[in-house]
């Protein structure tokens, strides 16, 4: 074999059939996690400019979604919650009325073959916006550890099947995995946002979830987007911990740190396809420069080449279905 004219790869490309026969990477619903925003109350659907097609949803309108993604085969659903309430504690993030553990309570009633994901975070439930209780202008690491578990707790205790702490504390993994060990949750799973950047692609994300900060940014614990040896300490440190699974966030712009991740553990890796990520395809789509559909497609496969196993994305009805009809 000496290359051309005898090598042709374009043989390989010439039908659908043969091109689907060579695939290198296939996407399957059940890898999908559909992030999801939670209000009290019933018949409330708000819709989140920024993100369209999204919501914030009150939890009977929630049911009918979750139906639907199980029925497209979407893997799971994450629950992001806006309470009522906030104050300097966050104190609403462990209600167990909240509309987080009544979200996973219902979504495990009416669609058991969802995965229920909740994502602990204090920056929801605090006044002031940050992802956990201050001291000075400053997320104070250790302070936050056991408020951050007992969230998990109120989480576990209402049905969920994985506890996804996105707060970037150190040691947070360990708080929780003891908190959970001790009152009898030793079988429910930790996936770890390890490598969580400090990123500009969060922006719509804090409208929808009311969750921006009050002042200052999330830099002194979220990581310094140039860095990726650091993303492998990260990721060591939360396997060391007991993380179930390892998270890399965002996604597309952070390709080869999915890569790299994937290479360094055994553990499922998943990546976060953030808000900004979904906002810029639907926005663009919106005025004919792109093809929505199929960049949401490419998207996804680029994400899952660089070595995801699973991928939370706003796109995940709307990917399934595509799969589903063989686009
Ligand atoms: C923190 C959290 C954030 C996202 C998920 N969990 C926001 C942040 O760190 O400011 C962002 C997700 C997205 O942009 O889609 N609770």
């Amino acid at each position: 074999m000496t290359g051309f004219p005898v090598e042709r790869p374009r043989r390989l490309r010439r039908t659908p059939a043969l091109r689907r026969q060579v695939v290198e990477t296939r996407l399957d619903p059940a890898m999908f996690v559909l992030p999801v925003f939670v209000v009290s109350g019933t018949r409330i659907r708000n819709e989140i400019e920024s993100m369209p097609g999204n919501c914030q949803l009150s939890v009977d309108e929630l049911i009918p979604i979750a139906k639907e993604a199980e029925s497209l085969g979407v893997g799971g659903m994450i629950f992001f919650g806006i309470p009522e309430t906030k104050d300097e504690h966050g104190t609403s993030a462990w209600d167990p009325e909240g509309p987080v553990p009544r979200a996973i309570a219902a979504v495990k009633e009416h669609a058991p073959g969802l995965v229920a994901w909740a994502d602990v975070c204090m920056c929801e439930y605090t006044s002031h916006g940050h992802c956990g209780v201050l001291n000075g202008d400053i997320v104070d690491n250790d302070a936050t550890l056991p408020l951050l578990a007992k969230a998990a707790l109120t989480y576990a205790t209402a049905g969920a099947d994985v506890i996804a702490p996105s707060d970037m504390m150190d040691g947070r993994v360990r708080a929780i995995r003891d908190t959970l060990d001790d009152s009898g949750f030793e079988d429910i799973a930790i996936c770890s946002y390890s490598a969580k950047y400090s990123s500009a692609f969060y922006g719509p994300f804090r409208d929808a979830a009311d969750s921006a900060p009050a002042f200052g940014d999330r830099r002194t614990h979220q990581m310094d987007p140039p860095n990726v040896r650091e993303a492998r300490r990260e990721v060591e440190l939360d396997v060391l911990e007991g993380a179930d699974m390892v998270m890399v966030k965002p996604a597309g712009p952070y390709l080869d740190v999915i890569r790299e991740v994937r290479a360094m553990v055994d553990l499922p890796v998943a990546a976060y396809q953030v808000s900004g990520e979904f906002s810029m395809v639907k926005a663009a789509a919106e005025r004919g420069w792109i093809d929505g559909d199929r960049v949401m497609m490419e998207s996804l496969t680029g994400i899952v080449r660089a070595g995801a196993d699973i991928v939370l994305t706003y796109f995940a009805i709307d990917a399934a279905r595509a799969l589903r009809e063989g686009r």
